[in-house]
């Protein structure tokens, strides 16, 4: 047999629908063999993994990586560091950096900064009024999918007009181009903002009495019907509200290419962590009354949410600690945080093995197109593993995040499990729990490497592409009124 370049024997392998104990043999980039430790080829590199078990890398569908225009909060070399550290191999990267990432020229930027990512990556492109004339450029030029911030959160990216977001899901449609929605009704959040400013509230309870629940129930119902219409896939971003899920279930029901993810601090925290933690716990969607923690996890549990995406929105301490809640900037870092967290839930046994598999790797796979390639230990996958300790226990720090963002809400908080190292493509990119830090720049995208299922394009013939031509039969130009003789009348 020819020699491969590393054996991984003893551990117990992690699919969506088994846990098996077998040796893995990677050659190069790839698997090449998981099976009997008798059956494993010779190799370069032999690895002990007794007692641990071996994840697909986690799959992390929304991070925001702040470079161009934020690398005071974080760079890909960061951010990427912090997901290599968090068992995390690939990301999907948003478009609200400085520029935004709806032009080639603001691609460009990013791709130059994405040259030291530590992890493979996608970028989400920006969907907006000004961008919707140029997805099919930007597709080109290298975005793998589309974001639309329908809610207002951090750039202050204006929303996008029904008419544009309706136009650009005719556009992606027959691409079969799925596109992040941010799920929240601007029009409701800004006038509300501006009352709560008015009457003086400061306190961080205000900024979720400015984002109620029904703001994500009227656009996640809107995005649907869009969606549906034009028959464009859809994904929605860190869904948060107990209330909109019957949204999701009907639509999928009803055959919507939907997915949607929620993340840790959604599941794991409510407002009785706000009313201790203030300006660090602001997020859009802001997180909720505890009442919504079980029925999201009970959505992921019945497939209704689809994976666990993290929302990784980094801002420096001082940017999140002012007085009023209103200049604290939305978001924390999460991406190096997700899997201890939850696979402490794991090991509570709120959920299988199997069960986070599905939502951390297999289903945001088939959702970016990549699974097969990515998302699962088998030969002819990528080797992009994370090598997890179910007993290992500690307690998450802000000081040691690989993260600029030295910040979180998950400060002090005891977890039980963690990924010791992680595989990118063959590549450790950490090792016995530290960075390797010679494997910067190893990430790179998925574009490429995505194969989507056969686009389902629906009424067509009402795209704004097809309304524009004039219709046999009918004159091109309208009757003037002055031209018709009335006396026949
Ligand atoms: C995100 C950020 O900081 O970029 N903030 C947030 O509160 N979630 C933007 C976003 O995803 O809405
Ligand atoms: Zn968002």
């Amino acid at each position: 047999m020819k020699e491969v370049d590393l054996v991984i024997r003893g551990a117990r392998v992690v699919s969506v629908d088994q846990i098996i104990e077998a040796s893995v043999a990677i050659a190069g980039e790839h698997i090449v063999a998981v099976g009997h430790d008798d059956t494993m080829p010779p190799a370069r590199e032999e690895m002990r993994a007794d007692g641990l078990f071996l994840l697909p890398g986690a799959i992390d569908s929304h991070v925001h990586f702040r470079d161009p225009g934020y690398p005071n909060k974080e760079t890909w070399k960061t951010g990427s560091a912090a997901a290599a550290m968090g068992g995390v191999t690939t990301v999907f990267e948003m478009p609200n950096t400085n520029p935004a990432t709806g032009t080639v020229e603001a691609l460009r930027l990013k791709q130059k900064a994405a040259e030291s990512s530590y992890c493979d990556f996608g970028i989400h492109g920006l969907l907006g009024d000004d961008t919707v004339e140029r997805l099919e450029e930007l597709l080109d030029a290298g975005v793998t999918s589309f974001k639309a911030f329908v809610g207002n959160t951090f750039g202050n990216l204006p929303a996008p007009t029904d008419g544009a977001l309706l136009e650009g899901f005719e556009k992606l449609a027959p691409l079969g181009i799925r596109t992040v929605v941010h799920a929240e009704n601007s029009s409701i959040l800004q006038r509300r903002q501006q009352k709560m400013k008015a009457a003086g509230r400061i306190d961080a309870m205000a900024h979720l009495a400015a984002r109620p629940a029904v703001a994500e129930i009227e656009a996640i119902g809107r995005v649907l019907t869009l969606a549906e219409w034009t028959g464009a896939r859809v994904h929605i971003a860190h869904h948060s509200a107990a209330d909109s899920l019957f949204l999701l279930r009907e639509a999928k029901r009803r055959g919507v290419d939907v997915t949607a993810e929620t993340c840790p601090q959604y599941l794991l925290l409510n407002t009785s962590h706000m009313l201790k933690l203030g300006g660090v716990m602001r997020l859009n969607p802001p997180i909720r009354e505890a009442r919504h923690n079980q029925p999201l996890w009970d959505a992921l549990l019945d497939g209704t949410l689809d994976m666990i995406a993290t929302d990784h929105a980094p801002h420096t301490p001082e940017e999140k600690t002012r007085e009023s809640i209103w200049d604290c900037d939305c978001g924390f870092p999460g991406v190096e945080t997700q899997m201890p967290l939850m696979l402490t839930e794991v090991n509570r046994e709120r959920a299988t093995l199997m069960d986070y598999v599905r939502w951390s790797a297999v289903n945001p796979a088939r959702a970016w197109g990549l699974y097969g390639t990515k998302g699962v230990i088998a030969p002819g996958a990528h080797a992009d593993i994370a090598i997890v300790d179910m007993q290992r226990a500690g307690t998450l720090s802000q000081n040691r995040l690989q993260s600029i963002s030295k910040i979180s809400p998950w400060n002090g908080r005891a977890v039980k499990g963690y990924p010791l190292h992680t595989l990118l493509r063959g590549r450790f990119v950490m090792r016995e729990g530290k960075l390797v830090s010679d494997a910067v720049g190893w990430g790179r995208t998925v574009k490429g490497v995505q194969k989507m299922p056969t686009p389902k394009p629906r009424n067509t013939e009402h795209y704004s592409s097809a309304i524009l031509q004039t219709p046999a039969g009918v004159p091109a130009t309208a009757v003037p009124v002055g031209a018709v003789d009335w006396s026949a009348a």
